[in-house]
């Protein structure tokens, strides 16, 4: 059996119970499955998360930070602030912060380092927009923003990234890649890490993300250089989440 990754993702959003409940129930299907389950929050919740969540098997953390540990950032929340929230991980480069906030490759690498120094997971996102894959441009715009956001980063720091490949047009769309789309673009995204920095396939964790849901789990999770889920919309409710992460697919 295959140990999969399911990474929840709320966004600006609820989920559709109230939040106690709903991390009581999530924290009740994680410990019943063998599979690694993490949410992250809006910055408000984390308290929350951290009182229901600390003995749980749940992984929780934050969808964005600034990469200074402190000064004068208004509206900003630092990584060091985060850890005092017991946050493990942490969303860098998501499409819709690099679209509507300005999130560059180089914020981005700077955000990797502030939290690999914390010793926090930072969840890097990356992928194309539909009008780049149309142009045939994925592997090169792919193969930028991780050149780019993983400057000098040593193999060792990389290792403790979990990578995101999602594809602009799927998120949100209610269109998923293909398994046989995602599964290109994962054995691809793998083999250039691995090549780039000196590393095994075996040591690169790399989610999907972009419109996965309780029907396409299965099919997509169960293509072999994918290991794991990053969800958006299906997460928000919880029985649903609960389907994903309960996908069982062979090693
Ligand atoms: P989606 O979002 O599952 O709603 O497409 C995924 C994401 O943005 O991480």
């Amino acid at each position: 059996m295959k140990k999969l990754y399911l990474f929840g993702n709320l966004k600006m959003n609820k989920p559709t119970c109230d939040l106690t409940e709903y991390l009581k129930k999530l924290s009740k299907i994680a410990k019943s499955s063998e599979n690694v389950v993490c949410v992250s929050l809006p910055y408000p919740y984390l308290g929350l998360a951290q009182k229901l969540l600390k003995k749980s098997k749940v992984l929780y953390g934050a969808e964005n930070c600034h990469y200074e540990p402190k000064g004068a950032f208004t509206g900003e929340v630092s990584v060091p602030m985060l850890k005092e929230f017991g946050c493990n991980t942490c969303i860098v480069g998501h499409s819709e912060r690099r679209t509507y906030d300005n999130e560059t490759n180089e914020k981005v690498n700077l955000k990797l380092k502030a939290l690999l120094k914390e010793s926090m997971t930072p969840i890097m996102c990356f992928g194309e927009t539909k009008d780049e894959r149309d142009k045939a441009l994925t592997k090169k715009v792919i193969k930028t923003q991780l050149s780019e956001g993983l400057v000098d980063l040593t193999a060792n720091e990389i290792k403790k990234i979990v990578f995101a490949y999602e594809p602009v047009w799927a998120i949100g769309t209610g269109v998923s890649a293909t398994s046989k789309q995602a599964e290109e673009m994962a054995k691809f995204i793998k083999e250039y890490l691995a090549k780039e920095y000196d590393l095994t396939v075996g040591e690169i964790v790399l989610l999907y993300g972009g419109s996965l849901n309780a029907e396409n789990a299965q099919d997509i999770l169960s293509k072999t250089h994918i290991d794991g889920g990053l969800i958006g919309g299906a997460c928000l409710d919880v029985n649903k989440y609960e389907k994903i992460i309960n996908t069982v697919v062979e090693e």
